[in-house]
């Protein structure tokens, strides 16, 4: 299958990466780039740790050949069914489009409403997430958000109108800050950093 060559959302994500990463005092960190595609953020994430910390992985055995051919580890996984261990940084432009006539690609298409393999990577991610990591998230206005925030609220995660995410039970704070986000003609992207 081709694979997603960058857009919009690719590059709104990877602008909010860099200013991250720019900022990072420690930069030995390991980090993993789901659904890598063409690979831009896991090169965004190049220019400021060491490739050898950065695991790609997607459901698409091309871009699992471009990753590799790029120089980076790469892992074909349906999210972290092949992950096994732990990272500080956790990176996923997901598919987000309903289902339609027009649409059954894997690169968009994010299940029959389009939150399915976000809300299963909700579920997944935070085992995966070392101690202060973060998950940077792309978020579209054409996915239903309902279940993503009931999703979240059963980890814990209630949300405040700052679109800020406390836990309520271990009085264990996590947050989930909208970092940035862009009106496009039909859609508005966003970018999420989850802690
Ligand atoms: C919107 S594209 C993003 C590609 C690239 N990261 C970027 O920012 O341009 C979504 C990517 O997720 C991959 N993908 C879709 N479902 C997946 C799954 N269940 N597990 C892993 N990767 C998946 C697709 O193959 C595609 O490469």
């Amino acid at each position: 299958m081709p694979i997603y060559e960058p857009r919009e959302d690719s590059y709104l994500l990877s602008e909010e990466l860099k200013k991250y990463l720019i900022k990072l005092k420690n930069r030995k960190i390991n980090a993993l780039d789901i659904g890598t595609g063409s690979g831009i953020q896991a090169e965004t994430i190049s220019e400021f740790i060491n490739k050898k910390n950065i695991t790609c992985s997607d459901i698409n055995k091309e871009a699992i050949e471009i990753a590799r051919k790029k120089g980076f580890k790469a892992v074909k996984s349906d999210l972290f069914s092949n992950i096994k261990r732990k990272f500080d940084l956790i990176v996923f432009n997901p598919p987000y489009l309903p289902k339609d006539r027009h649409d059954k690609k894997k690169d968009t298409t994010g299940g029959k409403k389009g939150d399915e393999t976000i809300l299963r990577f909700l579920k997944q991610s935070k085992k995966h997430l070392n101690q202060n990591g973060k998950i940077f998230l792309l978020l579209s206005s054409l996915t239903p958000r309902a279940n993503i925030n009931k999703e979240l609220k059963k980890h814990n995660f209630k949300i405040k109108k700052t679109g800020r995410f406390f836990a309520s039970k271990k009085q264990e704070i996590f947050k989930m800050k909208k970092l940035s986000e862009k009106k496009l003609f039909f859609e508005k992207l966003e970018v999420w950093m989850i802690n």
